[in-house]
């Protein structure tokens, strides 16, 4: 393994790409390779026996593109798979969990909330994390029901993205909680209307810039590191298996000049 191979990223989908922008942010001189497995969205309705195969395909293909490190982009896959993929290949594997603990430690209200799928919320790790780092707190859980399918039509702020949101943040605002975790990497594209509907004294909290530093860790601790900038940037490159519009619109591809492709896997 060499450090001078990509880190490879995947997600159900385009929403990944929130915590693409903050490793390709932290590590400019790094080259990214991103999958999003949009024909496969959303992951958080499946069984896991599904989830852990969809991460294993997308695991095979990153590897096949010569990836050093993997991020797992999708907080249901790491929920539920990331486990298995540790056992399974002899890569480092980084994961996105549900920023819990900050909300926890901090809340004056003692009240949080936590948006995100059902596979994420029903599994084993995260009511691990859940029971260690919020005892002694109120934790209102809502699932994000729906959410997924309309950012990946590219809706992030229509009237049915807002008239949806309204009735699922019904619980938050009854609950009157001051920190809200964002539990799937599709939901810091909807932090613009959130922060609209919510009151304004809510925290936001999601995991994209934890994630990055914890990526660079790794690298570091497993010499994979770049050390010095290469002679030409790298230039990300994403894959998406439906049609990729909304992953060039949401990475800003054209005037990036990045490369976004379709790629059947
Ligand atoms: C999903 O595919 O259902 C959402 C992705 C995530 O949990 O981050």
């Amino acid at each position: 393994m060499s450090n001078l191979q990509p880190i490879g990223i995947f997600d159900s989908g385009v929403g990944g790409t929130s915590i693409w922008r903050e490793i390709h942010e932290l590590l400019p001189n790094e080259k990214t390779i991103y999958l999003a497995d949009s024909k496969n969205a959303p992951y958080g309705e499946k069984p896991v026996e599904e989830i852990k195969n969809l991460s294993r395909k997308n695991t095979e293909k990153l590897l096949d593109m010569g990836a050093k490190i993997i991020v797992v982009a999708c907080n249901t896959a790491t929920t539920n798979a990331i486990k298995d993929l540790r056992n399974e290949y002899a890569i480092p594997f980084i994961g996105i969990e549900p920023a819990i603990k900050p909300a926890a430690l901090n809340s004056k209200s003692k009240t949080i909330g936590i948006l995100a799928t059902r596979g994420t919320l029903t599994s084993t790790l995260f009511s691990q994390t859940s029971d260690f780092y919020a005892r002694n707190i109120n934790v209102v859980e809502v699932e994000g029901r729906g959410l997924v399918e309309l950012i990946e039509a590219g809706e992030l702020d229509s009237p049915q993205m807002r008239s949806h949101l309204l009735k699922l943040l019904e619980p938050f605002l009854v609950n009157k909680i001051d920190y809200l975790v964002l539990g799937c990497s599709h939901y810091p594209y909807l932090i613009p209307i959130l922060k609209e509907l919510l009151p304004k004294e809510v925290v936001i909290i999601d995991s994209g810039e934890a994630v990055a530093r914890q990526t660079k860790s790794i690298l570091n601790e497993n010499n994979l590191l770049l050390k010095e900038a290469p002679l030409q940037t790298p230039i990300p490159e994403f894959f998406s298996n439906t049609n990729p519009k909304v992953l060039e619109n949401l990475t800003e591809a054209v005037q990036n000049a990045y490369q976004v492709s379709y790629l059947d896997f």
